[in-house]
């Protein structure tokens, strides 16, 4: 089987798809790599390190011809891997709901997508799972912008000439992202709260040794809908909530905000009035400012200063720890090829009826084919 991986090419993107540490690993299986010259640059991967694993380095048009298999990080346009065999398999964080219209064009070119983002979260699939992998990472950079941009310290200081005091971060949203922005917090000596809609993430707010904030005295409210993912919230919640914020927030100097509802908006939780309820020299870093944002004012791409508070929305923040992040978006994906490689015919072959693989794919033989996209 040939394995093709693409250099990306949307703004921003340094990450790879693959590193020599899975190109190896790949060959191991009996399978042949080629990878776009150049692919690596952004995660500082040279060509030679390819080829010092045994990938052939070439153009696009070369890579791609004859590939089985093309592995990218975000989706290319149908127009950018012409040249690809119809049958072949894409596998990459395609975005089906945001690219919903590249999804038919996948089918129609007859290319099978499987999309990283559609793996059920699952026991099995945990070393495959790269919305795991990158969150992690964007919620430890999360801090280290806040910290940047913050114009005092982290850690309280005894000095000779008196002290500083400790930062207050509060953390909104404790799923993966959440849960390492707290604890990379902790390490660098801030005084750590966090909430969340979720019930349970209360006990593990607290195993790490921060303060949980929480709406309380609210009936019919846990905020876990299925997948162990958030619920849309009752109205009478999103009073109590942001009732809650208002008191909380004045008094921080860091704010994080993560909070996700598959499939939707992202939810709403700093308003404008919130905003210039806190210090100036305050700063907030919304990671979901993609999904629309956590926060009134934030802006994709952008810092802002709103009423002496600096917004930060960086997009894509697994990006730019590109190094790391592609190592382990890479052996999420050849986690996810390697356990359904048949070791004697050495090629890949996913089974139709396997809860991965069916959660996964989004077109075969010509047609869309994704519960979630159809459903
Ligand atoms: P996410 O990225 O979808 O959302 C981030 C966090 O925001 C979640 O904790 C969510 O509850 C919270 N949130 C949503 N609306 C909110 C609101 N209005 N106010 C405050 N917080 C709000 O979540 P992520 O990180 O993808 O994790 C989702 C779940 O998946 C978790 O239960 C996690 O433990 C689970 N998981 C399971 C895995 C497995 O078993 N393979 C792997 C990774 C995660």
């Amino acid at each position: 089987m040939k394995i093709a991986v693409l250099k990306e090419t949307a703004a921003g993107e340094r990450r790879v798809a693959a590193t020599p540490e899975t190109v190896r690993k790949f060959i191991n299986l009996g399978a042949s790599v080629a990878v776009e010259a150049g692919a690596g640059e952004g995660a500082n991967i040279a060509n030679d390190d390819y080829v010092a694993a045994g990938a052939t380095i070439g153009p696009r048009g070369e890579v791609l011809k004859d590939a089985d298999i093309i592995l990218a990080v975000q989706g290319p346009e149908v127009a950018e891997i012409e040249g690809a065999k119809s049958g072949a398999l894409l596998v990459g964080a395609l975005n089906p709901f945001g690219k919903r219209e590249r999804v038919d064009a996948y089918a129609a070119a007859g290319l099978d997508a499987i999309s990283m983002e559609f793996l059920p979260r699952i026991t099995r699939a945990q070393s495959m799972d790269m919305l795991s992998s990158q969150a992690n990472l964007a919620g430890y950079k999360a801090v280290l912008d806040a910290a940047s941009e913050y114009g005092r310290a982290f850690p309280m200081m005894m000095t000779a000439a008196g002290t500083v005091a400790a930062a207050k971060v509060f953390v909104m949203g404790v799923g993966v992202a959440g849960l390492q922005a707290i604890a990379t917090a902790r390490r660098l000596g801030g005084q750590v709260s966090a909430t969340d809609v979720r019930a349970a993430t209360k006990e593990q707010i607290e195993s790490l040794g921060a303060k949980a904030i929480f709406v309380e005295k609210v009936a019919g409210i846990e905020g876990e809908g299925t997948g162990g993912y958030a619920t849309e919230m009752s109205d009478e919640y999103k009073a109590a909530q942001a009732e809650l914020v208002s008191s909380h927030i004045a008094k921080q100097d860091i704010v994080i905000t993560t909070a996700l509802i598959p499939g939707r908006p992202a939810p709403r939780l700093i308003s404008d009035a919130q905003l210039a309820s806190m210090k100036p020299g305050s700063v907030i870093v919304d990671l979901a400012v993609e999904a629309g944002g956590n926060v009134e004012g934030a802006v994709a791409g952008e810092v802002v200063t709103r009423h002496g508070v600096r917004i930060v929305g960086h997009r894509n923040v697994p990006s730019r720890l590109a190094a790391d992040t592609s190592a382990l978006y890479s052996r999420n994906l050849y986690n996810l090829l390697s356990a359904f490689w048949n070791a004697e015919t050495k090629a890949l072959a996913l089974p139709d009826d396997d809860e991965i693989v069916k959660g996964a794919r989004l077109t075969q033989s010509g047609k869309v084919v994704s519960e979630r996209l159809l459903g």
